[in-house]
């Protein structure tokens, strides 16, 4: 059986994609690249927003039009939340709630054994080998009342760190050079896997500490990094972490809102003074670090002076990336119901502007390197000799070289801006 597969959404859908691919390979099934190619297209969709819906919708169409022989499976957060959408579409031949993802290689073939017995000798297959995102847990436990990701994906799972580390040790083994650690709450590792003592380990991250530091000192990946992580997991006990140069010089710290009055609507369990000392606490304790976050622009009830309000704030930090969403009200959570929506036009307007503050940001994050030398993980080739990279505290590199540098770590001085990073010399 020939299966192409697809992600979309988050860094967690990508890892669970991959872990897909590889429990078909190891069925005896081939790999392909192209939905042309297939017998199954394997979809993990995303429904964050409006917006992922319509492109989970919309990648399922361009598959069916691409082949119209093949069959088409959807998973993920979207088949979880909005089955009968998917129904209606008229091109989907299975739908997969969450619970049953990583059961879906077997579930097809007990469907559909024909199948199975066309099953020719399985192809090698190499993904793309410098990044691996590892899923250390799945679900969250709190109530942002803006997102139904708690709804699709349920309370908090915590993978057994012998697991976690059996799978980066194969990783590595393959030849990974970076590891990104990656769940929905992955600040809450572990306080499910220890029932007895969670009273003692109240909301503290200890869990996640002791994962990173027996992942630095049982593993030999060469980065290690953290996805999103909540604001109020991230604490002074994690600090002594980076110093282990391992540990990539990089937090992501979903923001939202820089307004109190409006992270309190959301659900979010800190104030911007809070936000604030934690930034302080990183930068202090780690030299040049990428703090990068999320923000949701138009909030219900968010008021022109709290839009504001948030803009200076957001200026105020010098982010190295924010990602802006525009806010979209999903089924079944709280938000969506709250008085006060705003309107498409003026959610346009500040995410216009927030963009702008966004890239101003960026780039001035990237400016202060210039001229310094950084060990760069250069991933793709592009345009004849493009090379493409990630320094550890997130600042895309790009330089010319005829040398094949995939999948190397190679030190490159930054020399000046470049589309959305810096162009770099190969030293
Ligand atoms: N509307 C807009 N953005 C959302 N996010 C989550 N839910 C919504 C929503 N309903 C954003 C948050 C989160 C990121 C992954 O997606 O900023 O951090």
């Amino acid at each position: 059986m020939r299966v192409y597969l697809h992600a979309l959404g988050c860094k967690l859908n990508q890892s669970e994609i991959v872990a897909l691919a590889r429990t078909f390979h190891a069925l005896g099934h081939i790999i392909v690249d192209k939905a042309r190619e297939a017998d199954w297209c394997i979809v993990n969709t995303c429904t964050v927003t409006h917006i992922a819906a319509r492109k989970s919708r919309q990648l399922i169409r361009r598959l069916r039009r691409e082949n119209p022989n093949t069959h088409i499976a959807v998973t993920g957060c979207y088949a979880e939340i909005s089955p009968q959408e998917l129904e209606a579409l008229n091109g989907v031949d299975l739908i997969v709630g969450n619970a049953d993802k990583e059961r879906l290689p077997k579930i097809l073939e007990e469907m559909f054994p024909l199948l199975e017995r066309s099953v020719s000798p399985s192809r090698p297959w190499r993904p793309s080998r410098t990044r691996a995102f590892v899923k250390i847990q799945d679900g969250c436990d709190n109530r942002c009342t803006y997102c139904v990701v708690t709804l699709a994906r349920g309370p908090q799972r915590s993978r057994s760190a012998d697991q976690i580390l059996a799978e980066i040790s194969q990783r590595v083994a393959e030849g990974y050079k970076e590891i990104v650690l990656t769940g929905v709450h992955i600040g809450a590792y572990g306080r499910d896997l220890r029932p007895t003592t969670n009273a003692a380990l109240g909301h503290s991250s200890s869990g996640l500490r002791d994962l990173i530091e027996r992942i630095l000192a049982q593993t030999d990946t060469q980065r290690l990094r953290l996805s999103s992580i909540e604001p109020w997991d991230f604490d002074e006990s994690l600090l002594t972490l980076w110093q282990n140069p391992r540990l990539c010089r990089h937090l992501h710290l979903p923001l939202q809102s820089g307004c109190d009055a409006t992270l309190r609507r959301m659900g979010r369990h800190y104030s911007v003074e809070e936000y604030v000392r934690k930034v302080l606490l990183a930068r202090e304790a780690i030299p040049d670090v990428a703090i990068t976050t999320d923000i949701i622009v138009g909030f219900p009830g968010e008021t022109e002076a709290e839009f504001a309000t948030t803009m200076n704030f957001v200026q105020s930090i010098g982010f190295a990336r924010i990602h802006v969403f525009k806010y979209s009200p999903r089924p079944g959570t709280p938000a969506a119901k709250m008085p006060d929506q705003v309107s498409p036009q003026v959610k346009e307007d500040r995410c216009r502007a927030m963009h702008i503050l966004a890239q101003r940001a960026q780039s001035a994050f990237t400016k202060r390197f210039f001229g310094r030398t950084f060990p760069v993980l250069w991933e793709t080739r592009s345009r004849g000799f493009q090379w493409k990279g990630l320094t550890d505290h997130y600042v895309r590199v790009y330089t010319t070289t005829e040398k094949d540098l995939h999948n190397t770590i190679a030190e490159a001085r930054l020399l000046n801006t470049y589309g959305d990073g810096a162009w770099a010399a190969i030293v």
